[in-house]
């Protein structure tokens, strides 16, 4: 369930007008609604609450959404974080996130970084390989602390998404070899610095089948009890992020969370660990829009180019991974028409959908790409010298820019050439 719904004829986020937000701020902008980003976290929560041992930890995906203003909203409703660098690290804290609720992941985190996140304090380290725990103890050696860390086994389960964002297969690079984990762990057990205490397994993103995971959790389960059987002692089970949102009619329908908690408690029971859970997309992909405006309508040759404001560079899902995002007019004609939509940049992969049928619209109208929350803004950039879209947070009727639109000379960063 969302909070973008027709009023007096327009779409409204909440109780705010986007054609109002649109002369306000301009276009292209991404419009976030903070109840609905709000609801799925509560849902979320509500789904595995009682579940694994201790309280459950939602440890919200930053890459998803990192604006700071996102951030606070979710830390004061309980969520912690997941971080992949040192930069979302600074940005969980800065929201108020704290330490104890933060966890870092990531094939390649760096000395720097790990020290930064040591020193400043976190739940766990999620360790990706031998390599990375031995830089990691070293690390926490020298600052004379001890490294909380899980790690991260790869289950080699295909998660049944698209191949970009499948992590979980032996091909992909990320994790353990789950037949490798008790070497693993008696090794790093033996270096200085390291509290291993933890487990963890993330196979992909935006899953629409819950068999996948359950296999993977399964795998972790069996480990967990191999470990344990080997003197390990494991506290935490992290079953990572992934679950899929529904993209609206046609597009496959992803498990409820609240079947997704079912399945993980029927699965974790005996397990005698806490469980943490690092959603993203379910969090905050259906809370945002992407507004932009219809420059001008083209004639085609099987159907007419819808050449809107917002390029691959502000939506890049569809150029990437061939994401479908539903498109809907914001004062909808109730006439419909089959046309492509595509942005202004110069590239053939700036093209958002082919034979589309929506709402008749013109040039000047308005329209907007749904499920922009997650994956959307975070991702975009200043490709062709175009500025970041904007970002604006919605209350109830009142509305705040949480995100100025980035010129491209600021973007560029270019120096005075300083030459030596
Ligand atoms: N945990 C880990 C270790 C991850 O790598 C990810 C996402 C998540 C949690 C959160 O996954 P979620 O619940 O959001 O599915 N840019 C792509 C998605 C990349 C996901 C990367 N990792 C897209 O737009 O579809």
């Amino acid at each position: 369930m969302d909070h973008f719904h027709l009023q007096d004829g327009a779409l409204h986020c909440e109780g705010v007008s986007l054609e109002a937000l649109a002369d306000a701020v301009g276009t292209p902008t991404y419009v976030y609604s903070a109840a609905t980003m709000e609801r799925h976290a509560e849902v979320m929560q509500a789904a595995v609450a009682g579940a694994g041992t201790g309280e459950p930890l939602v440890a919200y995906a930053v890459k998803a959404n990192p604006n700071a203003h996102v951030l606070a909203r979710l830390g004061k409703i309980g969520l912690g974080a997941d971080v992949v660098s040192i930069g979302e690290y600074r940005r969980a804290r800065a929201a108020g996130i704290a330490p104890d609720r933060i966890v870092f992941s990531g094939v390649g985190k760096t000395a720097e970084e790990m020290a930064e996140a040591l020193a400043g304090g976190l739940l766990q380290f999620n360790v990706e390989s031998m390599e990375e725990a031995h830089t990691l103890s070293a690390v926490a050696d020298a600052q004379g602390r001890e490294a909380p860390m899980g790690f991260r086994i790869n289950p080699d389960v295909s998660a049944g998404t698209h191949a970009k964002i499948t992590t979980g297969t032996a091909d992909n690079k990320f994790g353990i070899a789950a037949a490798d984990a008790l070497g693993f762990t008696r090794e790093a057990a033996g270096l200085p610095g390291l509290a291993v205490h933890g487990v963890t397994v993330h196979i992909g993103s935006q899953l629409t089948n819950l068999a996948p995971l359950e296999q993977a959790f399964c795998r972790l389960g069996e480990l967990i009890s191999a470990l344990r059987a080997d003197g390990r002692d494991i506290r935490i089970a992290d079953l990572g992020g992934g679950l899929g949102v529904p993209h609206g009619p046609g597009q496959p329908e992803p498990p409820s969370p609240e079947a997704y908690g079912e399945m993980v408690r029927r699965v974790t029971t005996g397990w005698n660990t806490r469980l943490l859970f690092e959603p993203g997309r379910l969090i905050v992909g259906n809370a945002g829009v992407l507004l932009t405006r219809v420059v001008r309508v083209k004639p085609g040759v099987r159907a007419p180019w819808l050449i809107v404001d917002a390029g691959m560079n502000d939506l890049m899902r569809p150029a990437l991974y061939d994401a479908y995002h539903r498109i809907e007019a914001v004062r909808p004609s109730g006439v419909q028409q089959i046309v492509n939509v595509v942005g202004p940049v110069c590239e053939t992969g700036d093209t958002f959908t082919m034979d589309r049928e929506m709402d008749r619209v013109e040039a000047g109208d308005l329209i907007v790409f749904r499920t922009a929350g997650a994956y959307g803004a975070t991702l975009s950039n200043g490709y062709n010298s175009r500025p970041l879209a904007a970002e604006v947070l919605v209350d109830g009727d009142r509305w705040a820019l949480i995100r100025r639109r980035v010129d491209p000379d600021a973007l560029a960063g270019v120096e005075t050439a300083d030459w030596r």
